[in-house]
């Protein structure tokens, strides 16, 4: 299995996560505008999807017309599409010392298939052991929503959009609150990695909290790489 570089040589690797519709897409494009403002070299990147292959499987994935596709192969199709991205994209661009902003990652297979679709926490752990090896973010940043609204906001959201991503917005709202706690369950478990962001202020707030633990975060690694 490829390996990431030595973690000082290389770029930093940030995930989004959260509901659908809670801002997340926003939030990663104005973080990567601030990080090139001060001159970092940053890839965006979203899942499913993200390379030509797994932009591929990301349209079977939400389509609606996928709607009879079992759980099992929804999560193996998740990981299909995460592994190309690690090979393709991820991985060449943190060795190159680019820092990766992807929307999404192995969190949301925990939150929508683990805990939504009720197939646990364990093989999608298991899965990610196999199939993505040691590539986890350096840091995560969960956006923090009220069901009720990012539901519906992005319901309305997809009625507009040019592709057919409805698929899981069919879902109940029983479905997202599961799907909610399994995000909240994840940041309590690794609360190192895994940094909870009231997703409801204004933008520029929420933006300026992103900014705030970015920065922080990356300071106190900078220093445990110096005393390593
Ligand atoms: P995304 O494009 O982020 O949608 P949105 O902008 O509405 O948040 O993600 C597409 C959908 O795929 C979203 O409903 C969550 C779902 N998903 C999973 O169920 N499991 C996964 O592992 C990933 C990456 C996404």
């Amino acid at each position: 299995m490829a390996n990431v570089a030595d973690r000082s040589q290389r770029g930093k690797f940030i995930t989004f996560e959260g509901l659908d519709g809670c801002g997340k897409s926003t939030q990663l494009e104005n973080l990567a505008a601030a990080l090139r403002a001060e001159k970092i070299d940053v890839v965006t990147t979203r899942e499913p999807g993200g390379s030509a292959i797994g932009e591929r499987i990301r349209a079977v994935l939400l389509d609606s017309r996928t709607a009879g596709l079992d759980p099992q192969a929804e999560m193996a199709l998740m990981f299909a599409s995460r592994a190309q991205l690690i090979a393709e994209v991820i991985l060449p661009a943190l060795a190159a010392g680019n820092w990766v902003l992807c929307d999404r990652f192995t969190d949301s297979t925990e939150a929508y298939q683990g805990a939504g679709r009720g197939l646990g926490s364990e093989p999608v752990l298991e899965l990610h052991k196999v199939l993505c090896g040691s590539v986890w973010p350096d840091l995560t940043i969960l956006m923090d929503s009220d069901v009720n609204s990012s539901v519906s906001r992005a319901r309305r959201r997809n009625k507009t959009a040019e592709h057919d991503e409805n698929r899981f917005e069919k879902e109940s709202l029983a479905f997202f609150t599961r799907v909610h706690e399994g995000f909240l369950k994840i940041a309590e478990r690794e609360p190192g990695r895994v940094v909870k962001i009231d997703a409801r202020p204004p933008i520029e707030v929420v933006h300026e909290e992103i900014a705030r633990v970015v920065w922080s975060k990356l300071r106190s690694e900078e220093r445990r790489d110096r005393s390593d």
